[in-house]
């Protein structure tokens, strides 16, 4: 030991017995320098293992397969059955579905999450699938319009679109029984205010909104309140 360091060591002693036996002044034979020293150490060690860390995920970035742009095997699992596509990354899943495969039920309106004429169902939740790449929906459960009907059978919500006229043009039609699917699934007998908030997110350009409420309404089996009045055109002609 230098001079230094034993005049460091003797001021270190005497700031321990200036504690009058108290516990927290430093322990005889342990100084300040050797607090600091510890302190560095494990500085040293901390950082050593933060820069492992870093250099172990950068190599499994690295490992990672690179894919695209050109197309790549992609297979989405459609109402049941697999479907097997070659797809660039860049394409979404409405483009997949409607322009890659002949699933053309959803409805591209918008193009930018704004219509819902595109929804579909990603482990029972609507999506709008004009926002979703179709390579990142592999490996779930996906439902379009035509999944909903069974052997050719409408579903009780779309035989309640057509018993309540809720469409004019149809082309939100898909979209809105996707989302009032996704709803009566989970909420079989839904308020007013639920059915509304399901389909917030879909858009009626025609103005069909009150008629797609009672469809939905219909199908969960509510008598809706406020009954809609349609008009017999038919008999209207007939009158002098
Ligand atoms: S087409 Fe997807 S939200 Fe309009
Ligand atoms: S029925 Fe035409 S946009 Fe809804």
């Amino acid at each position: 030991m230098n001079n230094s360091e034993s005049e460091a060591s003797k001021r270190d002693g005497e700031a321990h017995r200036s504690a009058k036996g108290k516990s927290f002044g430093p322990s005889p034979g342990f100084s300040r320098r050797h607090f600091l020293k510890g302190v560095a150490t494990t500085a040293v060690s901390a950082m050593a293992a933060q820069t492992a860390a870093v250099a172990q995920e950068l190599e499994k970035v690295n490992a990672e397969k690179v894919l695209g742009p050109g197309a790549v095997p992609v297979t989405l699992n459609v109402n049941g059955a697999p479907l097997r596509l070659m797809l660039e990354p860049r394409v979404t899943l409405l483009d997949a579905l409607r322009n890659y495969s002949s699933l053309t039920g959803a409805k591209e309106g918008c193009d930018r999450a704004a219509c819902g004429a595109c929804t579909v169902l990603i482990n029972g939740q609507p999506v709008y699938s004009c926002q979703k790449l179709a390579i990142e929906a592999q490996g779930q459960v996906l439902t379009t319009i035509e999944g909903i009907s069974k052997d050719g059978a409408l579903s009780p919500l779309q035989k309640a679109f057509v018993k309540c006229d809720a469409l004019q043009c149809g082309y939100c039609t898909p979209g809105f029984v996707m989302s009032a699917t996704a709803l009566l699934a989970q909420i079989p007998n839904p308020s007013v205010e639920e059915i509304k908030h399901a389909c917030s997110g879909n858009l009626c350009r025609c103005g069909t909104h009150p008629h797609i409420l009672a469809a939905v309404q219909e199908a969960a089996g509510i008598q809706a309140a406020n009954s809609t009045t349609f008009i017999n055109y038919a008999s209207l002609a007939d009158e002098p």
